[in-house]
């Protein structure tokens, strides 16, 4: 089974067995959301279901009217009951990292209003320690007049590398849904708290929000290659 097709397996298995009638449904980014969404638009139309969904993303905006789902917002819903969305790496105490699709913000801002956020993702995603699998670091969206001084602040402060996201090498900054520019802060290998270390990154001034989600988790499903779908 190819890794679009573990995808796949784990995106339905959330949609089947968490989407219920009359959801407001937090809409995640990425690759493996666009999965699910497809599934939720099947169930729409086959079961007559009747949904809500609130995007994390312009990405996620565009696909949901793609597939002619009803959109909401959150001055409307300001409660969700359920967002499905992905993750770069999920650790055995299913703390995450998102963001490499650059939409972290407002996706943990999705998050902390929804009774339940469900990770879907592939195998490659499941991690015993933030790091072992993920190479590319935290993202940490910030303010962008002020990325240089943060970005010399997090390597004082926790030693690695906080690197400026490019689209591709030597182009212009990648600018997130927000106006601002993402760090990409590939940590060194110790025993971090990440709690703790979410809270001191988002006390920086200019630091509007971390990858780390920590404790925001439900529940993670990652597809394998045999085709299954493993819980977490
Ligand atoms: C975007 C995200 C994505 O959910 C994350 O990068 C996983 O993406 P994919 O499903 O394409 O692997 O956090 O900001």
């Amino acid at each position: 089974m190819s890794l679009e097709e573990a995808k796949q397996v784990a995106a339905n298995y959330a949609v089947d067995n968490f989407v219920f009638n009359n959801s407001i449904l937090g809409i995640g980014s990425g690759s493996t959301v666009v999965y699910a969404v497809q599934r939720l638009a099947e169930r729409v139309e086959t079961e007559n279901l009747k949904v809500t969904c609130v995007p994390t993303s312009f990405q996620a905006k565009r696909l949901i009217t793609k597939h002619n789902l009803p959109l909401g917002e959150l001055d409307t819903n300001p409660v969700i009951e359920l967002t499905i969305d992905g993750a770069d790496e999920v650790d055995s105490k299913m703390t995450l990292i998102k963001g490499g699709g650059g939409c972290l913000l407002q996706e943990k801002i999705i998050a902390s209003c929804s009774n339940k956020l469900i990770v879907i993702a592939d195998y490659t995603k499941d991690a015993k320690k933030l790091g072992d699998r993920y190479k590319k670091g935290i993202p940490i969206e910030v303010v962008p007049m002020a990325y240089v001084p943060i970005k010399k602040k997090i390597e004082a402060m926790f030693g690695g590398k906080a690197k400026l996201r490019k689209a591709i090498a030597k182009a212009g900054p990648v600018v997130t849904d927000n106006g601002n520019f993402i760090l990409d802060w590939v940590f060194p290998n110790t025993d971090f708290e990440w709690e703790k270390v979410n809270q001191d990154l988002t006390m920086i001034p200019g630091v509007v929000e971390t990858g780390l989600f920590v404790n925001m988790c439900y529940k993670a499903f990652f597809g394998q290659p045999e085709g299954h779908v493993v819980e977490r």
